[in-house]
């Protein structure tokens, strides 16, 4: 939500910020600015609109060559999407930009008291007022725009990742950060800042991860870290294990596309080592807290969005294989309310970004309980992971489009993998079963690929139901994430109403909404699993069935009674019932796509939306 760049080094900032910004326009694309320094004046351009709109300004009005900048593509959160909303701002005299991701809660307090010193502000936001405290810190430090940022950083309260720049110092961009995130480039004779590493990652893959409450001064040869304090501080150091070419479209017209057919990778990756050529799991990230997963009595999955379905998931395979109470909590529920804790609760937050707030916020009280934390996350070098005590980290690569894919199935994937080692240091399961499970996920990268068959199809049952005005999914058991999932996508990207039900609850009330021609998707349980639910859900695709509704069927293939009750048939690859939802989940990925194609929406960034949440 909101991305930030900042270079100081010897090319053309301006190019590298504007790289920078195309590769974080998926945290939000309400509009983007730069500054940059030049013959001792700051040069702003800033417009409402996505990227686009800032480079044809950039065309009609160009700044000046300067190797120092600062870049920002916003989610609105205080003051609509104009331009003089969008950052960096300017203090009143134009010597100080500053741009910011978050917010800062105390800023109305801050404004009335700027105001009453007569200071003029030119927008609405809550940012602007950093500006004006920065320019009024600065005289009294000697030029020391570090020092500013502190004086400065001190008095917010909220959330915020900032960078500025001064006139006065053209080798020179600061940052200070809480609660946001803000990451390093450590380049040769240049340094780089950025909300998340994809920003710089075409020039430099060495990073440094800044800790909460911590400023650095970066020049073209110096990273200096300090407290809000000017204590000097650490920043934890990490190579990106991924390159550049990863968060290209590499062909494909949209990386949503591109990262619907990642996924057997994607799940190959996350499994790759943790599972051995015997056959027994090798999670070495949980070593250091194996003797306390030994004694948890309760698990609590925490997420948000796409990861609060994989949460879902993984709430039955703990009920199958650990066998201790748990539950699936929505991270912005989970933290304002009272929930038990204690020191043999589990926490898993998952969360792709690793930087949704709510998902922070949550992590945070639960640490602060005494529960034991243990994160599923994408982003190397992100909040939720350092705040927790180990980490899982799923290897799906970086994910551009805002809505989830294969980040999603590497989470079923990891939520897995973490709950069979429980299973297996608890001793709560049995060792046959156990051993079959692993096979099975081993063999899961092949089976996604085999998933991928489903494209067409889906493209196809997609063209037939353009005109729909709302599509129903239902599903039992695992089936019912995913029809959550299937919903969630459908709504994201298509704009459609839609509605995942478990298939049990139709009864209750939703089948009220059935009528001739309403799509229901249905997610029959593969052929092999317990029969009840088979035959349950079945039975309710009949009764829709019987009240004119569309059938859109996602069965195993060879599945002969699906396939009678089936209107559209859309076969997946047989896996045991608990690893369904990572095949059954493609299908409605690439319907929800194809959807919102049809309908000439921007896939990649779906409006309203941003990719990381990083407000509450
Ligand atoms: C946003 C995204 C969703 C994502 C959710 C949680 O709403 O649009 O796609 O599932 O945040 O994100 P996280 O990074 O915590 O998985």
């Amino acid at each position: 939500m909101c991305g930030i760049v900042g270079y100081v080094g010897a090319k053309q900032a301006l190019s590298v910020v504007v790289e920078g910004l195309r590769r974080l326009e998926y945290r939000g694309y309400d509009s983007a600015g730069v500054a940059v320094v030049a013959d001792g004046a700051l040069s702003v351009r800033k417009r409402a609109g996505k990227l686009g709109s800032l480079e044809e300004l950039l065309g009609a009005d160009p700044l000046p060559d300067s190797t120092v900048g600062i870049g920002h593509t916003r989610w609105a959160t205080h003051g609509a999407p104009t331009d003089s909303n969008a950052h960096p701002h300017v203090d009143e005299h134009a010597q100080i930009a500053v741009i910011h991701n978050g917010i800062i809660e105390n800023h109305a307090a801050i404004r009335q008291r700027l105001l009453a010193k007569g200071v003029h502000f030119s927008s609405e936001t809550d940012t602007e007022v950093v500006a004006h405290l920065l320019a009024h810190e600065y005289p009294s430090t000697q030029g020391d725009l570090a020092e500013a940022m502190r004086r400065t950083a001190r008095q917010l309260d909220g959330a915020f990742t900032l960078l500025a720049l001064s006139a006065a110092d053209p080798d020179v961009v600061v940052g200070a950060r809480r609660n946001s995130p803000l990451v390093v480039g450590c380049g040769l004779g240049e340094n780089f800042l950025a909300s998340d590493v994809a920003a710089f990652i075409s020039h430099t893959r060495e990073a440094l991860e800044l800790g909460q409450d911590q400023c650095v001064e970066l020049r073209a040869d110096s990273i200096t870290v300090t407290d809000f304090d000017g204590n000097p501080a650490r920043a934890r150091a990490f190579t990106v294990d991924w390159d550049a070419e990863a968060a290209e479209k590499g062909g494909y017209d949209l990386f949503m596309l591109k990262e619907i057919a990642e996924q057997p990778r994607a799940v190959a990756d996350t499994l790759a080592e943790r599972i051995g050529s015997n056959g027994q799991l090798q999670l070495r990230e949980l070593d250091s807290v194996s003797s306390r997963l030994a004694s948890v009595d309760q698990i609590v999955f925490l997420a948000c969005g796409t990861a609060y379905h994989a949460g879902l998931v993984g709430k039955y395979f703990s009920d199958h294989f650990v066998g201790v109470p748990s539950v699936v909590e929505l991270a912005s529920e989970f933290r304002y309310r009272e929930a038990p804790l204690g020191d043999n609760t589990l926490v898993v937050a998952i969360s792709q970004s690793g930087e949704t707030m709510d998902t922070a916020m949550a992590v945070r009280h639960a640490k602060e309980s005494g529960a034991l934390v243990i994160s599923i996350c994408n982003t190397q070098g992100s909040s939720i992971p350092r705040e927790s005590d180990a980490a899982l980290y799923t290897r799906a690569g970086p994910e551009i489009a805002v809505a989830s894919t294969k980040a999603f199935l590497t989470q079923v994937v990891a939520v897995q993998l973490l709950l069979l080692q429980i299973a297996i240091i608890k001793g709560s399961s049995d060792d046959l079963e156990l051993k079959s499970m692993i096979k099975a996920l081993a063999d899961l990268p092949a089976q996604v690929d085999l998933a991928l068959d489903t494209v067409e199809p889906a493209r196809q049952v997609a063209r037939e139901l353009v005109g729909a005005k709302s599509v129903l999914y239902i599903g039992r058991h695992v089936g019912f994430p995913v029809a959550l999932e299937g919903a969630l996508k459908l709504k994201e990207l298509a704009y459609m109403h839609a509605e995942g039900f478990a298939a049990g609850e139709l009864k209750h009330g939703p089948i009220a909404l059935i009528e001739p021609g309403v799509p229901v998707v249905v997610i029959v349980p593969p052929m092999g699993s317990p029969m009840q639910i088979r035959e349950k859900i079945l039975s309710n695709v009949a009764e829709v069935q019987a009240r004119g509704a569309k059938t859109v069927v996602i069965a195993t293939a060879g599945d002969e009674e699906a396939e009678k009750v089936a209107d559209y048939l859309i076969r997946v690859p047989l896996t045991p019932l608990l690893l369904q939802p990572v095949v059954a989940t493609v299908p409605l990925q690439v319907l929800a796509c194809e959807l919102a194609t049809a309908k000439g929406h921007d896939v990649d960034q779906p409006r309203n939306l941003a990719k990381s949440v990083t407000v509450e």
